[in-house]
């Protein structure tokens, strides 16, 4: 397949990951992004593990007139739309920055695509989207109710789609709503290096495994789950990565638009203790951890109904619990700061 793709944020966590597969499917790759959340060296990782290149080029999503730019000389026939910020804690202290760069970001997106003819995108979304769950597993279908900034970004981008299509049906989108996303690639060389401090259950335990930490600090033991922890659907980022593969492929078949939602999740829970037990396996460590309160804003548990995305887009998860912990394990050991060093 020699069809060129734009990533915005493909530098990033699940923008590297999704690069890789893209690349190992034939697709030509351009990613865009300002780095203010990842590090160049990823894609030079990228080009390691599948011998092959791509296109970089530094700009902000809301730049059209670099974004135009960034279209035409790659002349992409779809993008990919990773970039954003997603720390849902400080989407409460920063709201204005979060829908600048994550709504704002998408307008100037859809614009210069428009402006350039290129009409399919498939947009990271979020099971955030559906807050309190009515009904489990969630399915595409299920209320939305938000409940922080960062998830009403989300919602608002959807809304966006939705309008836009109402008002062209031309363009193609596909809204991929991810549930936990964690791991890493297999080969070790690629994988999520957060900036700061960690917010997610995977960067912390990976903080006590290393000692940089005491201890993982488990948010509430009272929760109507089975044994009183979080539950949360986690799936492997290379599994998610392979879903964007296929909601390309699956919009190259139409013979129109399109607008449509799938939740990308394995449609199994797994508690923060179910977890702890799980990187003690693969790290061989043991993970001391103290119970405290639960943390402003968690949802006692949830998980995807993922059978849109598996009848219509042919995707399914093929990676268990114990290869994402054993692939996140692998990329801590071999990058111990990260990309850095
Ligand atoms: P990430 O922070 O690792 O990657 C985002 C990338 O976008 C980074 O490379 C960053 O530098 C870039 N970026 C941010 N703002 C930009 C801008 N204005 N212009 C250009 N580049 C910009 O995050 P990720 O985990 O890879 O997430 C990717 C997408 O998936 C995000 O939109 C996120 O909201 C969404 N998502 C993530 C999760 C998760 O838990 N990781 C869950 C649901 C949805
Ligand atoms: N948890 C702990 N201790 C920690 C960190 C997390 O017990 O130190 C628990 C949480 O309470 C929760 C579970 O581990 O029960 C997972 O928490 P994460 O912070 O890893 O993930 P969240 O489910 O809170 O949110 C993540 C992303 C969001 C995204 C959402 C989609 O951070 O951006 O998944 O499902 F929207």
């Amino acid at each position: 397949m020699d069809e060129s793709i734009l990533i915005t944020g493909g530098a990033g966590y699940i923008g590297s990951h999704t690069c890789v597969e893209l690349l190992n499917a034939g697709f030509s790759v351009t990613v865009f992004d300002n780095y203010c959340n990842s590090k160049p060296e990823a894609l030079n990782r990228v080009e390691s593990i599948t011998g092959k290149s791509l296109t970089r080029v530094q700009g902000d999503v809301r730049d059209r007139v670099a974004l135009e730019a960034a279209l035409r000389s790659s002349g992409a026939s779809a993008v990919i739309h990773f970039a954003g910020l997603k720390a849902v804690g400080e989407s409460g202290e920063q709201p204005l920055r979060y829908y600048d760069n994550n709504v704002v970001g998408t307008l100037r997106l859809l614009e210069a695509m428009q402006t350039c003819g290129v009409k399919t995108l498939v947009f990271s979304s979020s099971a955030t989207v559906y807050g309190a769950p009515q009904f489990l597993p969630y399915s595409e279908d299920h209320p939305f109710a938000p409940t922080n900034p960062y998830g009403r970004t989300k919602l608002m981008v959807e809304d966006i789609l939705r309008d836009a299509f109402a008002s062209d049906d031309s363009w193609r989108f596909s809204i991929l709503r991810y549930f936990n996303p964690v791991g890493a690639h297999a080969s070790g060389l690629i994988g999520e290096d957060p900036q700061g401090v960690p917010n997610n259950l995977m960067p912390l335990w990976l903080q006590v495994a290393v000692g940089r930490r005491e201890c993982l600090n488990v948010f509430g033991d009272d929760y109507d789950t089975p044994d009183g922890t979080g539950v949360r659907d986690y799936i492997h980022v290379t599994d998610l990565a392979e879903g964007h593969v296929r909601a390309l492929q699956w919009m190259a078949q139409s013979d129109g638009g399109l607008c449509r939602a799938f939740n990308l999740g394995a449609g199994v829970g797994y508690s923060v203790l179910e977890m702890v037990r799980a990187f003690e396996a693969a790290s061989g460590k043991p993970i001391p951890y103290r119970i405290q309160p639960r943390r402003a804003g968690d949802l006692a548990g949830f998980h995807a109904n993922a059978d849109s995305a598996r009848s219509v887009l042919g995707w399914q998860v093929t990676r268990d619990l114990q290869t994402m912990c054993a692939d996140t394990w692998r990329w801590q050991s071999n990058n111990p700061s990260g990309y850095v060093g």
